[in-house]
C-alpha cells in the first residue's frame, strides 16, 4: 500500500483525475468502480475537463458505483444517482446502459444485489476502483466489523456515518440510516485501487491506517493491505499526523 501526500487538495484531486483519465483515454473499454461524497467533487470536475479537452471516446466506458442510499428515490437530489449524473455521467454524456449503481428499492433487493456482484464478476476485474474513506475507516458503506468476504448487500449506517452525511440533508430525520453497498470482496476484485482522502477530518484515520501492518475488520480500509496495487492519495491536512 503506497501512501502519497500530494500537499494541496487540488494536487491530490488532480493526480487521481489524471490516473482515471489515462485509463479511460488509452483503453478501449474501461471498467471503473466509482465513489461519491464531498471528497470526489473536484476530482470529477477535473476528470470531466480532461475527457472533454482530449475528446476521449467514452462510448465503451462502463462504471459500477460503490453504493446508494437504501429506499431513497433515485431522483432525490441527495441520491448517489443524482450526484453521479450531476458530477460525471451527464457532463460527459454517458448513456444509461453504461453506468450501474446498486439497486436500492425494497422490491427484490437481494436478487438485485446478487446480480450486481455477478455483473462485476463477469465483466471484471475493474480496471480502477476509486475509494473515499469514512472517519471510522469505512470503504463504500462497509462499516467497522464488516467481514472481508462481504458482497453487495443492504447495510445499516453507523452513527458516525449518519452524522457525517447529515451535512447534505436539510433535516436530521431525512438522513438515510441504511444503504446498499458493494462488499469488501467485490471492492477488492479490481486491478488497481485509488483511495482519495482530503481534509483534517480524515487525519486520524489516515494515521491509524498508516501504522497498521495486519488487516483488522475493526478498520474496513485495512482490508486493502491484502490487495497488491493500492495507492492512498492524501492532501497535507489528511496526512498531517503521518510522520
Ligand atoms: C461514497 C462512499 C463513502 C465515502 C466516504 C467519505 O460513495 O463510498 O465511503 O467515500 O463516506 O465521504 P466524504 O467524501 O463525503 O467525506
Amino acid at each position: 500500500m503506497k501512501f502519497m501526500n500530494l500537499g494541496s487538495r487540488e494536487n491530490a484531486s488532480r493526480y487521481v483525475a489524471v490516473e482515471m483519465f489515462k485509463e479511460i483515454h488509452f483503453n478501449e473499454c474501461t471498467l471503473l468502480g466509482l465513489a461519491t461524497g464531498g471528497t470526489m467533487e473536484e476530482m470529477y470536475q477535473e476528470l470531466v475537463e480532461l475527457l472533454k479537452r482530449h475528446q476521449t471516446d467514452i462510448s465503451c466506458l462502463e462504471t459500477f458505483n460503490l453504493d446508494e442510499y437504501f429506499n431513497l428515490d433515485i431522483s432525490h437530489p441527495n441520491s448517489y444517482m443524482s450526484y453521479m449524473k450531476k458530477h460525471f455521467f451527464d457532463p460527459i454524456g454517458m448513456q444509461n446502459s453504461q453506468f450501474h449503481l446498486p439497486d436500492n428499492d425494497l422490491f427484490d433487493v437481494e436478487e438485485d444485489n446478487l446480480r450486481y456482484d455477478a455483473a462485476i464478476r463477469d465483466k471484471g476485474p475493474l480496471h480502477i476502483q476509486l475509494l473515499g474513506i469514512g472517519v471510522n475507516g469505512h470503504i463504500g458503506f462497509n462499516e467497522p466489523g464488516t467481514p472481508f468476504d462481504s458482497k453487495t448487500r443492504v447495510v445499516e449506517l453507523s452513527p458516525e456515518t449518519i452524522e457525517a452525511n447529515a451535512r447534505f440533508f436539510d433535516k436530521q430525520d431525512d438522513v438515510p440510516v441504511q444503504a446498499v453497498s458493494m462488499g469488501i470482496e467485490t471492492i477488492l476484485y479490481s486491478n488497481r485501487i485509488l483511495l482519495l482522502a482530503l481534509g483534517d477530518k480524515k487525519a486520524d484515520i489516515m494515521a491509524k491506517l498508516y501504522h497498521m501492518t495486519e488487516p483488522d475488520i475493526a478498520v474496513p480500509a485495512s482490508s486493502l493491505l491484502t490487495h497488491p496495487n493500492v495507492e492512498i492519495i492524501m492532501d497535507e491536512a489528511a496526512a498531517q499526523y503521518i510522520t
